[in-house]
């Protein structure tokens, strides 16, 4: 194995983000408001099947072990189930996950699980169907829930389910929401609105942060579980009469980034080191033959000497990030 990633705060980065493409289907209020539109530029392609499979090698070379497929919306890619099979046969690779709005999970999962998927999220920003419209601009809820169903059914013990909080839209959810995993063994995470670059003023309106949730939650008898080295930034609850757990991630939290285990590569082949506040570096050119896996690695080891200890973003900076669909939340 080559030297593991590892940057100055030696932090190690296990976890890969991989985005397969920008293309959503759904408009969520906090995301992609207009809905997808393809960029200006006259836009090159999203990452091919080769690229995926030579990226993917040269992270699991350097330790990763845990790929999460994401988008926009992934599961939009007619080679999907194949992006998941040799994701899922690289050697090193022990977890594959995928984020997905759900929409038509219902008929897919049982496809993905046999390509090999190994963990699923499904974002679901409110249990009420009017406002789950209000919130993705798309009437999908029923089918959204019957995925979750469906996802149980095919053999998933968990699935994990993302609840983008906000103030006056979903805030007052909380009861509905663990009613709702009560008996179903779902981690509900809850994810405090981030600012990104295209946003109005809905991060004004609407943003809250996840104290008061996890002041709830710790007074109705809730337990912070014990952080393994390997987790990521969510502070997960559980309770001894509910088979479903809370994550919070709350990004504005002082010493968010001290957990970080994860980069990025974006659906046109560039490494993010962070969410927020930077363009991204190229890797493409290194992408195009199996040869070139050396010089890849070398790059991403020097770029990791540059990545910061916090994204800062308690101090307002929402960076470069016009939309988390452009670089896979
Ligand atoms: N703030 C917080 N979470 C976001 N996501 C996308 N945009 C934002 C934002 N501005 C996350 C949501 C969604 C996933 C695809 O990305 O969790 O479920
Ligand atoms: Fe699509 Fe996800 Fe963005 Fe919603 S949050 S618009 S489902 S990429």
């Amino acid at each position: 194995m080559a030297q593991q990633f590892e940057d100055r705060f030696h932090r190690k980065f296990y976890y890969l983000r991989l985005s397969v493409t920008d293309v959503c289907n759904f408009k969520c209020t906090y995301c992609l408001p207009d809905g997808y539109k393809p960029s200006g530029q006259k836009s090159s392609s999203f990452l091919s099947l080769p690229e995926i499979k030579r990226v993917v090698r040269a992270f699991a070379d350097c330790g990763t072990s845990k790929v999460r497929i994401t988008g926009g919306e992934p599961t939009l890619r007619k080679d999907f189930n194949e992006i998941v099979h040799s994701v899922a046969a690289t050697q090193g690779i022990e977890k594959v996950a995928t984020t997905t709005n759900g929409y038509r999970m219902e008929k897919q999962v049982a496809g993905w699980k046999d390509a090999g998927l190994t963990h699923i999220n499904v974002s679901v920003d409110s249990l009420d169907p009017r406002m789950f419209y209000q919130i993705t601009g798309e009437n999908k809820f029923t089918q959204v829930m019957a995925g979750i169903d469906r996802a149980f059914e095919v053999g998933y013990e968990q699935v994990k389910v993302n609840v983008v909080l906000m103030k006056d839209l979903n805030s007052h959810e909380l009861p509905a929401f663990l009613n709702w995993i009560k008996d179903r063994p779902i981690q509900l995470r809850f994810i405090e609105l981030m600012q990104t670059g295209e946003m109005d003023d809905l991060f004004q309106r609407h943003h809250v942060s996840g104290v008061a949730i996890r002041n709830q939650l710790i007074a109705n008898g809730w337990l912070l579980k014990v952080r393994n080295k390997n987790d990521g930034p969510a502070q997960v609850f559980v309770h001894p009469d509910y088979q479903g757990e809370i994550g919070l991630i709350m990004p504005y939290e002082k010493d968010f980034c001290e957990s970080c285990n994860r980069l990025r590569v974006s659906a046109k082949g560039k490494l993010h080191l962070c969410l927020f506040g930077e363009h991204g570096v190229e890797l493409r050119d290194l992408l195009q033959q199996d040869e070139q896996e050396s010089a890849l690695i070398e790059r991403i080891q020097q770029q990791l000497q540059t990545k910061s200890v916090s994204h800062f973003l308690h101090d307002g900076n929402s960076g470069m990030t016009p939309h988390l669909a452009s670089i896979g939340g």
